[in-house]
């Protein structure tokens, strides 16, 4: 279905109101339908957007589905942390999916931490902490499983191809940071052990062309299993890395 057909449908109810025509302007002009509706679909869940974090994307959406959740199926106990959560998409689903894991969501900014306790009320998630933290610093405790999609792309013109409609309208702290875009990738695997048990995994997301530079940062850091997982257009998009240290 054609996203205007869609707004049509799911905002307007099929009523063709000069609001309607606003928000088809807002469209054209590069404003993302998920602004515009205040909602997407993520799996089984449906993740509002009043505070305007980064919309959830079907990435991220694909490799949680099919590479952690049947790992996980049998898992007791299951102790999980969405580190960079935005939305809260990732951690809200493996709460939902998995009612019996304890799941541990933070980001830095008020906006995310507003936007994942009202996400948590309306899919009605209860089994879930929300910590305030500047990567790290607020983080305590280990383990089972650390799921992370952070901000990752090079703000140089050389690695990225901008998409317009991303820089205008999505929060750039959830989009961009230093180092080509690793920087944060590189806390993640200097420091991401020290909250994991023995055996526990951790899964990063990136940029597809940032993968050998990740392989050997995650090497060089005494990382033994390191293994590149692709998203449905087969592209290298996830690393899953166990604690082995
Ligand atoms: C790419 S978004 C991911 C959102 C969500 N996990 C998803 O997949 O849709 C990255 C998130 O990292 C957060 N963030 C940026 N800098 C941070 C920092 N220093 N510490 C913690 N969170 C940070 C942003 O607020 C944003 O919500």
């Amino acid at each position: 279905m054609k996203d205007e057909d869609f707004l049509l449908r799911e905002k307007y109810k099929n009523k063709k109101s000069l609001w309607f025509y606003f928000d088809l302007l807002r469209l054209k002009l590069g404003y993302p339908l998920a602004y515009l509706l205040g909602w997407q679909p993520f799996l089984n869940l449906n993740i509002d957007l009043k505070y305007r974090v980064l919309i959830p994307r079907p990435e991220t959406e694909f490799w949680l589905e099919r590479y952690v959740f049947p790992e996980f199926k049998e898992a007791k106990n299951l102790k999980v942390l969405d580190i960079f959560a935005g939305s809260g998409a990732m951690g809200l689903a493996m709460a939902k999916n998995f009612p019996h894991a304890r799941v541990t969501l933070s980001d830095k900014y008020l906006r995310a931490i507003k936007q994942i306790k009202r996400n948590a009320k309306i899919n009605d998630i209860e089994n879930i902490e929300l910590v305030q933290s500047d990567v790290f610093d607020k983080i305590s405790g280990k383990y089972d499983l650390i799921l992370t999609n952070p901000p990752y792309v090079s703000g140089n013109f050389k690695y990225t191809k901008f998409s317009w409609s991303v820089l205008f309208f999505e929060p750039l702290e959830a989009v961009f940071s230093k180092k080509r875009g690793l920087f944060f990738i590189e806390d993640l695997l200097k420091n991401a052990k020290g909250y994991m048990k023995p055996g526990a995994s951790l899964f990063i997301e990136f940029d597809p062309w940032q993968k050998s530079e990740i392989e050997s940062m995650a090497k060089s850091l005494g990382w033994t299993d390191i293994n590149f997982l692709k998203d449905q257009y087969s592209r290298i998009r996830v690393v899953k890395l166990i604690n082995n240290f």
